[in-house]
């Protein structure tokens, strides 16, 4: 019920739980915890000096719960206690913001249902605590993390938090992983692998002839959240510290952008609206996320936050910010719901060209280039709209209609597609394989070649940025030449600023950053500013000799926005001063020096394989392909720290979570890192097992003198 109906009918719900509608607690006997009728615990979130967003779901409809929030752990010194309606339509889950609080100060809570016997029932009692005031001079100490998907896999990294004393968990994304069993990095059966209730409602996938499905409905998303919940390690983390959570992809979709998904790699549209709400409802009904997307119901310090679905994409604002004292202002930043499309499109024909000959002639004098500089990334082109090369044409419009038809377009779009890309210009080389494709059914007498290279305009085809295959990510958002790629991004830059931020955000970003006196400025992104260039050539690798050159692994992520990245840099994060930035999403640790001024933590995952893990598996069969990218997994820590020079320190093959301390002008971040098959066993029972795997790396750094200093 997403009509404006149902916040009536809560007001007049909260008016009435005003009357007695639980029994008293009897101060004697505690009430015992049944973790069944709070089969995800409680949690908090996003504290602020007067206040915190507190959270818990109930496993069984009840019309009201009561909240008791008190200064001590036996609850005598009550807050709050006070009967609060449970929200229809929310899957049991209930957000309560508690202001008129103190700063930086620890409380207690918990959740009490009448147990239907006279009796009360309590949910494990939660710990939080409030921000410091602005002013306070106290120390900050917080964990981020992020990745923790769920099928096959223990969150062990988790276990050594429990012994931390936590202002703060941060979490950087990837909180749930909308997909079950993908063959490219999830485990398929196994332990607690999850199979969505709501089948119909789901969207089924392919990978290697290996079916597997992704969330679509609500209550696949639900489910999600309800299992990934369940982890009791994950609870007892959030029964311990306020939670302050932002989003990456998997919440919604794999590399998504706005409400459009990539599994088709261009193959189809994927924009799907309700979609995309129903993954931010169910991420906003689950997350103590203290975001107003409905009118507030309560009154008197205690208010329910409703999710009111017209509220939800593309209106949500979670970008957001939090102050900690004097020592911290945490700027959270959403890389997702307004930025654009990956700057080279999936679906691209290889033979295409981004920029044909007159274009490079009228752009590169503005990058202060010549044609003859770039010469060497450039291919030769024929355009088949030349009526000479009619018969070319032909061959190239039979060749493409069946790569179309082959790749799954339906016959309209094949045909149209094959008209439109037949009818341009072509890449030389993409060229001579669809005359070879023509040539292996046609017979002697219809055989054509191609015309010689010598005195063909030269172009910037979506060949020489590494785009293989017309449909698929390689070439598009992993693994693009990072030469051309270079020279297409300031290309594309002419046309004006790309970002994956909104006027909106952009503007805040740069005012808090601009305006700030805290001591420390952190900017949590879901995904790592760190350039990723990994070089082929390299003599550990032996890859094949057209593959010998240096790429840029991930799109994706900020490698995607070079122009972006580095003005931020320039006119928000150095000027700042104090500036830590804090990512993940990629399923490695890096720590990176980019520049005097600023520093970044990209944390591991906490259970999702590894990105060594990634490629190594992506490694099926023997070829000297695959053995190549093997060669690659082996030396990839290596590849990355040399491919850029600002990379202090690259981990691949390890799970793991960050601790940052803040205190005065000292700075300190540490890695808990764990092996990555660990994973596979749980450790819950045996913490103890933990201690002798896990290894620790700890930099060092000053609001003075932000270089790391390792150990
Ligand atoms: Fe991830």
């Amino acid at each position: 019920m997403h009509s404006p109906d149902r916040r009536r009918f809560l007001q007049a719900l909260v008016v009435a739980a005003a009357a007695p509608l639980l029994p008293p607690a009897r101060a004697a006997a505690a009430p015992a915890v049944s973790r069944a009728h709070f089969p995800q615990s409680v949690a908090s979130g996003d504290p602020r000096p007067d206040r915190v967003l507190l959270w818990t779901r109930l496993g069984a409809p009840a019309r009201a719960v009561r909240l008791q929030v008190a200064e001590d752990a036996d609850f005598a010194r009550l807050r709050v206690d006070r009967a609060l309606p449970v929200p229809e339509g929310s899957d049991g889950c209930l957000k309560v913001r508690v202001e008129r609080l103190a700063p930086g100060t620890g409380y207690h809570y918990r959740f009490l249902l009448d147990d239907g016997r006279g009796g009360l029932v309590s949910s494990p009692a939660g710990r939080t605590r409030t921000a410091p005031a602005p002013d306070a001079d106290a120390p900050v100490r917080f964990a981020f993390m992020s990745c923790q998907d769920y099928g096959g896999r223990w969150y062990n990294t988790l276990l050594p938090l429990l012994d931390e004393d936590l202002d703060f968990v941060l979490h950087l994304g990837d909180f749930i992983y909308e997909t079950a069993g993908d063959p490219q990095f999830q485990d398929r059966g196994g332990e607690r692998a999850i199979v969505f209730d709501d089948l119909d409602g789901a969207i089924a996938l392919e990978r290697g002839g290996q079916r597997y499905y992704a969330a679509r409905s609500l209550d696949n998303y639900r489910q999600l959240h309800r299992g990934f919940r369940g982890d009791p390690v994950l609870q007892a983390l959030l029964e311990r510290a306020p939670l302050v959570a932002i989003w990456d992809d998997h919440e919604f979709s794999d590399d998504c952008w706005q409400d459009v998904a990539t599994y088709r790699d261009g193959l189809r549209d994927e924009r799907d609206r309700e979609r995309r709400r129903n993954a931010e409802q169910a991420y906003f009904e689950y997350l103590p996320v203290d975001l107003e997307l409905a009118e507030a119901a309560g009154a008197d310090g205690q208010r329910l936050l409703p999710v009111g679905r017209e509220r939800l994409f593309p209106h949500v604002q979670l970008w957001r910010g939090l102050r900690f004292g004097k020592a911290l202002d945490l700027l959270l930043t959403d890389y997702r719901s307004a930025r654009p499309d990956h700057p080279i499109p999936e679906d691209a024909f290889p033979g295409a060209l981004a920029y044909d000959a007159e274009a490079l002639q009228a752009r590169l004098p503005r990058l202060g280039l010549d044609p003859a500089q770039v010469r060497p990334a450039l291919l030769p082109y024929v355009d088949l709209a030349d009526p000479a090369h009619a018969p070319l044409r032909e061959a190239a419009r039979a060749a493409l209609l069946h790569e179309g038809t082959e790749a799954g377009l339906d016959a309209p779009h094949a045909a149209a597609r094959a008209d439109a890309l037949a009818a341009g210009p072509v890449a030389l080389p993409v060229l001579a394989q669809l005359v070879d494709a023509w040539n292996a059914a046609a017979p002697a007498g219809a055989r054509l070649a191609p015309p010689a290279p010598d005195g063909l305009p030269h172009g910037l085809p979506w060949l020489a940025l590494g785009k293989t295959r017309s449909f698929g990510d390689l070439g598009a958002r992993y693994i693009v030449v990072q030469e051309t790629f270079d020279l297409f991004a300031a290309l594309r830059a002419l046309d004006g600023p790309a970002s994956p931020y909104d006027a909106a955000q952009r503007d805040w970003l740069a005012g808090r950053l601009r305006d700030s006196d805290a001591r420390f400025k952190v900017v949590a992104s879901s995904v790592s500013f760190t350039s990723l260039v990994l070089d082929l050539a390299h003599p550990d690798v032996q890859a094949p000799e057209p593959m010998r050159r240096r790429f840029y692994l991930n799109l994706d992520h900020w490698d995607g926005f070079p122009a972006e990245r580095r003005r931020l840099l320039a006119e928000a994060f150095d000027p700042a001063g104090g500036t830590i930035l804090l990512s993940g999403d990629i399923h490695a640790g890096f720590a990176t020096q980019h520049s005097d001024a600023t520093v970044e933590f990209t944390v591991p995952a906490v259970s999702s394989q590894t990105l060594g893990g990634i490629i190594e598996h992506s490694a099926q069969g023997d070829g000297p392909q695959q053995q190549a990218t093997r060669r690659l997994a082996a030396a990839l820590d290596a590849l990355i720290a040399q491919g850029n020079p600002a990379v202090r320190y690259a981990q691949t093959r390890r799970h793991g979570v960050g601790l940052v301390r803040l205190e005065g002008d000292r700075a300190e971040a540490r890695f808990l890192e764990l092996p990555e098959e660990t994973c596979r066993q749980r450790l819950y029972e045996r913490p103890d097992a933990v201690a002798p795997l896990l290894r620790t790396r700890r930099f060092a750094f000053s609001r003075g003198d932000m270089r790391l200093r390792e150990g």
